[in-house]
């Protein structure tokens, strides 16, 4: 933990720094009176400031009548400043859970800086207090050591990031935050501009645009720590307003910026003391999901899907027969331990795959005393069910989940499937795991737009060899992309850029948009690409996931001092609120 320096301020230590040999020190201390305690005329205070606490005695034979009277009244959360001199506690007072166990502050004086109504929580960790009222009281919530200690993490991390990228030439350059619409894939956050009336900024999805046009201005090196904004649906791992550590660089290829990024994030992890081994494994897109149906796989256990489609076509079942002859697969996944699992166990597994797409949800089990369980046997020949279980390497204990669908579907549901049994089964998932997902598809098809998109943002270089595809095989092209994943989430995504005008047009009209709306929209970055852009990539960094994953935490809420609900609000604040009248005319909006 950092240390408070005591100075500028009234305390002489602070409440976690006292220790034996500080024996016989005259203090000043301040804070939060946290556990009050009368034991028969003796009054004792545990004080908590952000760095620990210490146990404080009142005694009446050493503090005038009237501090005395003060420390009787004493509530919880009181703010106090105590005068007093550091002495051993008694052998059998010693609390060896406490840093500052060993001693205690005789009080000598007792100063009330202020009083404070019934908290609406108990300020300690591991509370079971609801999130909405924690988010209420936030700066009670923030006064819990666990919070202080996330804080705290969060800004050693970024701090780590910056010196590195300091030490590396890189530039903190910040960004403007009324900005125009940038495209990452979600809403944006709209802004009235009232003396263009009808106009609107839009708050920047991250800083992409401005982050390439500073490459173009022949910064070469540039970092920021940057607010991002996107208006999506949230989930544990999103906010609406959220932290990247922004980077790009002229003149590199990916594996520069590869290699840059671990370079950081060595040094990072060494400041919090985690230890990775580096070079990182560099995993392509199709491997990812060949193995584990997702672009950020959890690599620190196993159960990867296998792909039996071969093996089944010519079977008797004909779910699996007719997928794998319509040129879907049948994939599985073997969870090793759930052999002896009740039917009814097993079948509650089939909501997780219907929720993912899956029509159904095969199974078979073999108990650890040597049965098979499955409503599908009976389809299949002995050579099938022989080459299957070879395949899935089966053993007494075991149970295989099946998906026969789209590749995409069957993928997303095993997927999860997968996640799931490892939760359930309690698979170990100790330390963390970093990789890199290299080569993802330029685009993808949006079935509900009915239009292509980019699979990471338009501004993505296709792979060489691809460029003749862009219009005649969108969906053939590769790209220069890499997502740096841990313990199954993206925590930083980026790519190298386009940086040929005409490439950059050919991309957005396969996108979708006209000339014109290239011109209306993205005409600043055409112009500047037309203006000698070097060539260029970059990254950015899920500051907040990152910050998670390292705090053992299973949400970013509890990195970030002040974040929103699920419903995008603020309780402590009350954020978003209406407006009057007058603040919308003039703006020129009207509410419906
Ligand atoms: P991307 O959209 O992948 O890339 O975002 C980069 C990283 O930001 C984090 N992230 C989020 N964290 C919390 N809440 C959210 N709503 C949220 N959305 C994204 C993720 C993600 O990996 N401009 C490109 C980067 C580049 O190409 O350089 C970009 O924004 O950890
Ligand atoms: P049915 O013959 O439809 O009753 O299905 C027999 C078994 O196959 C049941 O356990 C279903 O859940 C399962 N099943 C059906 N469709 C699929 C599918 N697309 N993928 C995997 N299993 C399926």
């Amino acid at each position: 933990m950092a240390d408070l320096k005591n100075e500028y301020c009234m305390h002489t230590a602070t409440c976690g720094e006292l220790r034996k040999t500080d024996v016989g020190r005259e203090v000043v201390l301040t804070g939060w009176a946290w556990h009050n305690r009368d034991h028969g005329g003796l009054i004792f205070c545990d004080l908590r400031d952000r760095e620990g606490y210490t146990q404080v005695v009142v005694d009446p034979d050493c503090v005038s009548a009237e501090d005395f009277a003060k420390a009787e009244h004493l509530g919880r959360e009181y703010v106090l400043k105590v005068t007093g001199t550091v002495r051993e506690r008694a052998v059998d007072a010693v609390n060896p859970n406490m840093a500052t166990g060993e001693i205690e502050v005789l009080a000598s004086a007792l100063e009330v800086l202020n009083t404070s109504v019934t908290p609406h929580f108990s300020i300690e960790d591991g509370i079971e207090t609801d999130e909405t009222t924690r988010m209420k009281w936030r700066y009670l919530d923030l006064r819990r050591p666990e919070m202080y200690r996330a804080l705290h993490l969060r800004h050693t991390v970024a701090q780590a990031m910056r010196g590195a990228l300091n030490e590396r030439g890189f530039l903190e350059v910040e960004t403007p935050i009324l900005a125009n619409s940038t495209p990452e894939g979600a809403r944006d956050y709209i802004v009235p501009s009232r003396p263009n009336p009808g106009k609107f900024y839009a708050l920047p999805q991250s800083p992409q645009q401005f982050k390439q046009m500073l490459m173009c201005a022949g910064i070469e090196r540039y970092y920021q720590i940057a607010r991002c904004f996107r208006d999506e649906d949230l989930r544990a791992d999103r906010q609406p307003e959220f932290t990247q550590v922004d980077i790009e660089m002229s003149f590199v290829q990916g594996e520069d910026v590869m290699n840059l990024m671990e370079d950081v994030m060595a040094e990072t992890l060494r400041a919090v003391g985690v230890e990775h081994a580096f070079p990182l494994e560099r995993m392509p897109y199709a491997e990812a999901m060949e193995r584990f149906g997702n672009d950020r796989p959890d690599t620190r256990f196993g159960m990867e899907l296998k792909d039996l489609t071969d093996i089944v076509k010519d079977t008797g079942f004909k779910v699996f027969s007719s997928v794998a002859n319509s040129g879907g697969v049948v994939k599985a996944i073997n969870a090793k331990g759930a052999g002896d699992w009740s039917r009814g166990e097993v079948e509650k597994l089939a909501d997780i795959a219907a929720e993912n797409g899956a029509k159904g949800m095969a199974w078979v089990a073999f108990t650890t005393d040597g049965q098979e369980k499955s409503p599908i046997k009976k389809f299949f020949s002995d050579e099938e069910w022989a080459a299957l279980k070879q395949a899935m390497d089966v053993e007494p204990g075991d149970l295989l989940l099946f998906a026969a669908d789209t590749y995409e579907v069957a993928c997303a549901v095993l997927s999860a499937l997968r996640l799931r049994m490892a939760d359930l089964l309690n698979v170990p998932r100790e330390g963390h795991a970093l990789l890199w997902v290299v080569n993802f598809p330029m685009f993808k098809y949006d079935e509900d737009e009915k239009k292509y998109a980019a699979e990471h943002h338009p501004f993505t270089h296709v792979l060489d060899e691809d460029l003749d595809k862009i219009e005649s095989d969108p969906l053939a092209c590769g790209s220069y992309s890499y997502d740096l994943v841990m313990d199954g989430f993206e925590v930083g995504g980026g790519t190298i850029r386009i940086h040929s005008a005409e490439e950059q047009r050919r991309v957005l009209r396969v996108c979708g948009l006209s000339d014109e709306e290239i011109d209306e929209k993205f005409g600043h970055l055409i112009r500047a690409l037309e203006l000698g852009a070097p060539p260029h990539g970059g990254i950015a960094l899920g500051l907040d996931r990152l910050v998670m994953l390292l705090a053992g935490k299973d949400s970013i809420r509890d990195v970030i001092a002040f974040p929103k609900t699920s419903s995008a609000s603020d309780p402590m604040t009350g954020a978003p609120s209406a407006v009057s009248g007058r603040q919308l005319k003039e703006v020129s909006l009207r509410t419906l």
